[in-house]
């Protein structure tokens, strides 16, 4: 979330976004990314994460009564954020490190 809406709607929040998917692909070894829970009524989100490279991967109906008629959860793998040129192919974990007291 941005806090200051001065500053939504100018790409923020995709940088945002693929910055993060990045790291996770890149330093915390995951294969997928998941961003869950997206409301229909918040198109600016939905569009940032699409525009990110995600893909819904489920279409929620929600109960009666709630103020979104859908939520949406959206999945970016590994291989589609290589292949838009933003993370590394294979899974390069930093090595571990040691500590002080084993060494
Ligand atoms: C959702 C949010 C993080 C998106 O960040 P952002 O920096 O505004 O988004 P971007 O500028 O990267 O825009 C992403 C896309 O959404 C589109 N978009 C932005 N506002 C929109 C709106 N009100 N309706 C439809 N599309 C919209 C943009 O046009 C852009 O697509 P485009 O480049 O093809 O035109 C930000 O708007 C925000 O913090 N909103 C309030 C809190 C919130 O909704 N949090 C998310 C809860 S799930």
């Amino acid at each position: 979330m941005i806090g200051e809406k001065e500053f939504w709607g100018q790409g923020l929040g995709t940088e945002v976004i693929q910055r993060l998917s990045t790291f996770a692909f890149d330093e915390q070894g995951a294969d997928l990314v998941f961003g869950c829970g997206m409301a229909d009524y918040n198109p600016a989100s939905l569009n940032a994460f699409q525009k990110a490279g995600y893909i819904v991967d489920a279409q929620i109906e929600q109960p009666v009564g709630k103020k979104a008629r859908y939520c949406y959860d959206l999945v970016l793998t590994r291989a589609e954020n290589t292949a838009l040129g933003k993370g590394m192919p294979n899974q390069c974990l930093s090595p571990p490190t040691t500590s002080a007291r084993h060494q």
